[in-house]
């Protein structure tokens, strides 16, 4: 029988092993919070040793990749990618009429591509021209894709998530619901925001992604490569470049580095980068 610490030892190999996610130290009470969690979820009879024996079989692995992820995010994270997008990026587009392809690697519960695709929409609208913007959106944990592609949210009226540029009404719907606890309500994204955006479940750690070279004008990797070790986040950054095309921006999260891209980009803003130089 395995003691706590070596189980933990597996966990962190399993995990490692599907995902790519380096668990640092100190982690033992997310990590037996988890493992408890998983086998609630799973409803396996066994023990958590035996269960992580089936993981490593092949079995549960979803189950275990959607316990063992981190999902948190807000409308407008760090707004000001939005605002770079609506001031700099977006009005190219509806100049040259040019479809504008984005990229959110990582979009957890959805707030994030959807706060992409309303910064669209009020681009539209501020400047009188149609764009033509399509939003792929992906992550690897199952059950944060299924609750974005619902598209229902908590909100609260105080809360400070939307900027000022954005009223929340235009793009979501009330629910018939009861006011739930501390004020909120339940809101709907609209078909029009709904439809920009497409949700795919993909791993940032496969060795290949499946998109075409230089396809993206605009790609989101934010607050994820924090979960990686520096070598494999370079390599997420190197797969992900490969697919921005030449002048197109890559946005990184606040504590995140691009690492060896720093001599292949011009730094415009707070981890605002566009692309200048293919990598060799
Ligand atoms: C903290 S959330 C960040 C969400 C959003 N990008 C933001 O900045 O608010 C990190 C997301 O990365 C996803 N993730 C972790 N490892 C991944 C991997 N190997 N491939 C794809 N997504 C992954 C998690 O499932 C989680 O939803």
């Amino acid at each position: 029988m395995l003691d706590n610490s070596a189980l933990h030892k597996k966990v962190k190999s399993i995990l490692y092993s599907l995902t790519g996610i380096t668990l640092s130290e100190n982690k033992d009470i997310m990590i037996a919070n988890r493992l408890h969690k998983l086998k609630r979820d799973t409803k396996y009879s066994g023990d958590i040793e035996e269960l992580l024996e089936a993981i490593e079989d092949g079995e549960y692995q979803m189950e275990f990749i959607n316990s063992f992820t981190t999902n948190k995010t807000h409308f407008f994270r760090e707004d000001f990618h939005f605002t770079d997008l609506i001031n700099r990026v977006l009005p190219e587009f509806a100049k040259s009429g040019k479809d504008i392809k984005m990229y959110c690697s990582a979009s957890s519960t959805g707030e994030e591509p959807y706060s992409m695709a309303m910064t669209v929409l009020e681009a539209q609208e501020t400047l009188g021209k149609k764009i033509n913007a399509t939003i792929l959106a992906t992550d690897i944990d199952t059950n944060v894709l299924q609750y974005a592609a619902n598209g229902i949210y908590r909100y609260s009226k105080s809360s400070k998530e939307f900027p000022q540029w954005i009223k929340p009404q235009k793009y979501f719907k009330r629910r018939v619901q009861k006011t739930l606890a501390n004020e909120e309500i339940l809101i709907k994204v609209k078909p029009e925001l709904q439809k920009m955006v497409t949700f795919q479940v993909m791993n940032l750690n496969d060795p290949t992604y499946p998109y075409e070279k230089n396809y993206f004008d605009v790609i989101f990797c934010r607050n994820v490569l924090i979960y990686f070790s520096t070598p494999d986040q370079n390599k997420i950054l190197k797969k992900l470049f490969n697919h921005l095309k030449m002048g197109g921006t890559l946005y990184l999260g606040h504590s995140e580095n691009p690492h060896d891209l720093i001599n292949y980009v011009q730094r415009i803003g707070q981890n605002i980068f566009i692309k200048t130089k293919e990598l060799p």
